[in-house]
């Protein structure tokens, strides 16, 4: 696989990933819920905040490091729970992993991954995380947070806006499913969470949602587990203390890149109220439309501690495989570099609300 030479920022990757993937699966991983307003407004809100910077300041020690669960971690960027790698690169999730390892990146092992997540463990010299959903049965769920456990995983990851699949049209019109060879392996023999298909009858409301989960599930895994558990998914401030009470270790807001809910908010524009909630409690995370450094800046200031990258890690997966996961998040450090430096903000303690105009 070779990436073009012009392949200079994230953005080019996604224009080469339209270029070179197959229209269903395209529409699969790009395609958004509904009519794709969450999905552009994630982009939006980065774009409509202006940043204000300092000049002359001291840079001499500069560093975007910080600390995360009491580890080191270099930049604060980390690779978010997708599914099915493999759908765009033979290697799959373990391509994903080397990049990660290259690149000092942690990485979040989606459940849906299309390689066990043993097997990324064994590849992966940076932390990992695992991304789980509250499954119909209990057992299932702890088996895989066991899995996890045992395979030296360093957190859980909670889907929690997602009981239901949202109403993918992009995905259904295209009559995308899974080629053969590509399956979530890791969970096989478990009981999935049901699709939802239109019909008479009330099928969502009469069946689907028996086994829905609740905050007490949430805390039940929280006891069963030594590992912290975050949440993902979370967008409304009012579900911070239910969520503190259930002992999340860390809460990130995200609204599945726009992939579940249609209209639910820009991620970027609820960060402020969900931090100013968690008031420091636990760290706060965020993902949905980061393609720039500037947006990581944007995202820190206003109460993150790190954000997750989806797509930008399967466009670069698709056009240049480990090499291009790699260079892309080189690409997005340097820019994270960059951005602060011209912002005369030496660390990501600085990057606070007086680096952007008119928030808050
Ligand atoms: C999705 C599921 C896998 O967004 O979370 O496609």
């Amino acid at each position: 696989m070779d990436i073009p030479a012009d392949t200079v920022s994230l953005g080019d990757y996604e224009h080469y990933f339209h270029q070179r993937v197959p229209a269903d699966i395209r529409a699969y991983i790009a395609g958004a819920a509904a009519d794709g307003v969450t999905q552009r407004d994630n982009l939006a809100a980065f774009a409509r905040v202006r940043l204000m910077p300092r000049a002359l300041a001291d840079l001499s020690r500069a560093s975007a490091g910080s600390m995360l669960f009491g580890q080191p971690l270099d930049y604060p960027i980390l690779i978010g729970p997708t599914a099915y790698h493999r759908l765009v690169h033979p290697d799959g999730e373990l391509a994903t992993a080397q990049a990660a390892s290259l690149t000092g990146t942690w990485m979040t092992v989606s459940a849906q991954a299309s390689v066990t997540l043993e097997a990324v463990a064994a590849t992966c010299r940076t932390p990992l995380w695992f991304q789980l959903y509250l499954m119909p049965r209990r057992d299932d769920t702890l088996a895989l947070a066991r899995r996890a456990e045992d395979a030296g995983y360093r957190a859980i990851v909670v889907t929690i806006d997602a009981v239901l699949s949202g109403v993918r049209n992009v995905e259904q019109r295209a009559g995308f499913r899974l080629p053969d060879g590509v399956a979530a392996v890791n969970l096989a023999g478990l009981e999935t969470n049901p699709t939802v298909t239109a019909r008479a009858g009330s099928p969502v409301f009469r069946g689907m949602l028996a086994n829905a989960p609740t905050w007490e599930d949430i805390a039940w895994l929280c006891r069963q587990t030594r590992l912290p558990v975050l949440v993902k998914g979370l967008l409304n401030a009012a579900d911070v203390q239910p969520a503190l009470d259930a002992g999340v270790a860390g809460i990130v807001v995200s609204n599945h890149g726009g992939r579940t809910l249609d209209t639910v908010p820009a991620t970027l524009d609820v960060l402020p109220a969900v931090a100013a909630a968690v008031a420091g409690r636990v760290p706060v995370l965020m993902d949905g439309g980061i393609r720039r450094g500037t947006d990581i800046v944007k995202a820190v200031a206003l109460g993150a501690s790190a954000v997750l990258l989806g797509q930008p890690v399967l466009h670069a997966l698709a056009v240049g495989g480990m090499a291009g996961v790699a260079h892309m998040l080189t690409l997005l450090q340097t820019e994270l570099e960059v951005a602060m430096a011209l912002l005369g903000r030496a660390t990501l303690g600085e990057v606070d609300r007086s680096v952007v105009l008119g928030v808050g």
